[in-house]
């Protein structure tokens, strides 16, 4: 039996981080076993809201690929590739585009968020309203038909289906699969200021953070706030230091649950104690990551490689929708 096609990717848009590893990377490692995996660097997608200050989406591109194999994603089980080296994208997503309506995109609810909450770009362009569209195209040209993502692109994966289908009842093929999402069991790991983590916010822990700032960025984490003084009863449940130890060394948690509410361990000495566990977590990613990045020339082979694989199944597929549009 043939193994089903996974498509996943992500935006080069700054340093990964633990959000990373633990709600894509760790999952994208294990399905590595089970299917046949393309792994996308979305520098087009970047472009879209980094095209006043691009300088930096070539770096970008390099430390993502090196954070990606440190994490053990295998480009000799995986195809590693950047979306830009594969210009079959744009052809897809041209076409895409054509059959797409507009109100389609201009409902989409990552659209709309995104045109509100980015007060420092200007995301009012025909790009980025077809963010959606060049993702259906990314998914579609390799038939994929899982797709691992977090929830807040279920939205980008749902139009992708539409699209599909319109695709399909238009020129009457069977072309393309209708993707399924495929969301990870980790729970949501927040922000060290309890947001969302993200970029914008700065308020993540770096998988390239070396261990020193890793102490101060998990030093000023907010714990209790009713917890005033170290005799206070703390409140674990509500504690983003107590939700992080709880995600990265659930075998303490009970104990440390106990701890807080007896008021027997302060919340300078649970920082430290989490700091070390991240430390400790991330020390062999770090150890391959330095590995890894002594020496570019792999990195370059290796998306070479990954760019050969990817045009290859892209341009099989777009051979076939160019003569189902009539474009022979
Ligand atoms: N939009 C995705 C994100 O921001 C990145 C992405 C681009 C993607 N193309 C994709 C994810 C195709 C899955 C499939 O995370």
């Amino acid at each position: 039996m043939t193994k089903k096609r996974i498509l996943s990717g992500m935006r080069p848009t700054g340093p990964l981080h633990i959000g990373h590893l633990l709600g894509a990377l760790n999952n994208w490692v294990d399905l590595q076993e089970k299917y046949s995996c393309f792994f996308m660097i979305a520098d087009w997608h970047a472009l879209m809201s980094e095209y006043e200050n691009p300088q930096n989406i070539q770096k970008n591109i390099t430390e993502c690929a090196i954070d990606w194999l440190s994490c053990g994603i295998d480009h000799k089980k995986s195809v590693i590739f950047t979306q830009s080296r594969v210009p079959q994208h744009l052809e897809l997503a041209m076409i895409f585009s054509d059959i797409t309506p507009l109100s389609w995109l201009e409902r989409c609810p990552t659209y709309k968020e995104q045109l509100r909450e980015q007060k420092t770009r200007d995301l009012a362009t025909y790009g980025f309203l077809g963010y959606p569209v060049l993702q259906a195209a990314d998914i579609a040209l390799y038939k994929a038909q899982i797709v691992p993502v977090g929830e807040d692109q279920m939205a980008h994966l749902e139009l992708t289906r539409e699209i599909i289908r319109r695709f399909k009842h238009l020129y009457k093929d069977d072309l393309f699969p209708e993707p399924e999402g495929l969301l990870t069991k980790t729970p949501r790991i927040l922000g060290l200021d309890n947001r969302k983590m993200s970029k914008t916010f700065d308020n993540f822990i770096a998988l390239s953070d070396p261990p020193d700032v890793i102490k101060k960025k998990v030093s000023v984490m907010i714990t209790d706030p009713a917890r005033m003084k170290l005799t206070d009863s703390g409140h674990p449940d509500i504690c983003n230091v107590y939700s992080y130890c709880k995600i990265f060394k659930p075998q303490i948690t009970s104990d440390l649950y106990k701890e807080c509410i007896a008021a027997t361990i302060g919340c300078t000495d649970d920082k430290r104690r989490l700091a070390d566990i991240i430390i400790a977590h991330l020390e062999l990613i770090q150890k391959k990551r330095k590995k890894f990045a002594a020496d570019k020339k792999q990195i370059q082979d290796i998306l070479d490689e990954g760019a050969k694989k990817a045009q290859d199944v892209a341009s099989d597929t777009m051979k076939r929708v160019r003569k189902l549009v009539g474009l022979g």
